[in-house]
């Protein structure tokens, strides 16, 4: 039932290659959540085709967004505002989502609040944990960013960890691709690992000198890349789930001790994950066993709320709306839009 100072949200995202309408209410309730997935269409070219990804958004996203509407059951006029995922990610899909949104706007008199990605995926996890609140620690792990983030207050963002190169999605989907199990990789290697020995072959886990919090990956990736090209040049058998599992648990380990340092540095009591690759299983467990260990509560979205999704927007649109953030019909994409610029 509608109370009369609840706050619904129509919230849009298409900065990759989901087509996203959700209605949220009041940051917390998900009133509907509409993905369509272009995975099958970008899986024959082995990876996002962004010309493909725009032109799909454009043909599916009137589509999307009246579902999202018939399902979360609130007339366009009894929405408090429309809300859109305006960066960072791929600007011909990002354009296609903000241009509908100021069109919702204009049309239906709506305030237009432009969300960073970003923020969506951490504010993923105020959906299904409805006690949760700022201060905490945030691991996010996606197909574009890996990053450790002190989450202050809501909006207020300090990144004190993060990747000089690949993001931990990004080696996901290399490594899958080179072990020919397509795209998108992170699943696939999630499923093939558990066929696998993990301590099949020792591959490394980067440090970085001075920046104890920083991630990188692209040493990872280069060796299992070169594991696979000097196995075949000799003829040797690969063992694709044990690559595959060695390889993750490589990035696990990397990821669970970089949690450890930062709750270490913080002193945080809470840690959340978010992002695609928190949809990771093994992840999942490696990093709740230890926030256990260490005495701190540990909190993840279910697997649909880590991959791109609106939901998760419309959870970071509401506490924006309330800190007073309003976009006029200026708004534009910014597909490198920074956490601290917003
Ligand atoms: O957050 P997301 O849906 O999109 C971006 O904002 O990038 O993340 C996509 C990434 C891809 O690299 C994908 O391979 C990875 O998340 N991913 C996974 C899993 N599910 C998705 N990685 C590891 N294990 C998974 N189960
Ligand atoms: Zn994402």
């Amino acid at each position: 039932m509608k109370k009369e100072k609840d706050i619904s949200i129509l919230a849009i995202e298409t900065s990759c290659d989901e087509t996203g309408a959700a209605v949220v209410r009041n940051g917390r309730e998900v009133l509907s959540n509409i993905i369509y997935s272009q995975i099958d269409l970008h899986k024959e070219y082995g990876g996002v085709v962004p010309e493909i990804a725009s032109r799909k958004h454009i043909e599916k996203i009137n589509q999307v967004i009246e579902a999202a509407l018939d399902k979360g059951g609130i007339p366009l006029t009894e929405l408090s505002a429309v809300a859109v995922t305006y960066g960072p990610g791929l600007v011909g899909a990002l354009l296609v989502g903000v241009a509908e949104a100021k069109a919702i706007s204009y049309g239906a008199g709506l305030p237009l609040i432009g969300v960073h990605h970003i923020e969506g995926h951490i504010s993923a996890n105020y959906i299904e944990h409805v006690t949760l609140e700022p201060p905490f620690l945030c691991l996010i792990v996606s197909g574009g960013h890996t990053h450790l983030v002190e989450v202050k207050n809501y909006g207020k963002y300090d990144i004190i960890g993060r990747t000089r190169d690949d993001a931990a999605g990004e080696a996901f989907d290399k490594v899958a691709r080179a072990l020919g199990l397509g795209y998108p990789g992170g699943p696939n290697i999630d499923k093939l690992s558990k066929e696998g020995d993990e301590n099949a072959i020792s591959f490394p886990k980067a440090k970085i000198a001075g920046a104890p919090l920083d991630f990188s990956f692209s040493g990872l990736k280069s060796a299992v890349l070169n594991y696979l090209n000097v196995h075949e040049r000799k003829g040797e058998k690969i063992v694709k789930a044990d690559v595959a599992a060695s390889f993750q648990k490589s990035v696990i380990e990397v990821l669970t001790e970089h949690v450890i340092e930062g709750i270490k540095m913080t002193g945080m009591k809470k840690l959340a994950i978010a992002g695609g690759v928190a949809a990771n299983s093994s992840l999942r467990k490696a990093v709740e066993k230890a926030c256990m260990e260490c005495g701190v509560s540990f909190y993840s979205p279910s697997p649909a709320f880590c991959t791109d999704n609106a939901a998760m927007i419309g959870a970071a649109a509401y506490y924006q709306f309330q800190k007073g953030t309003r976009h006029g019909l200026s708004l534009n994409a910014v597909p490198n839009l920074k956490l601290e610029d917003i």
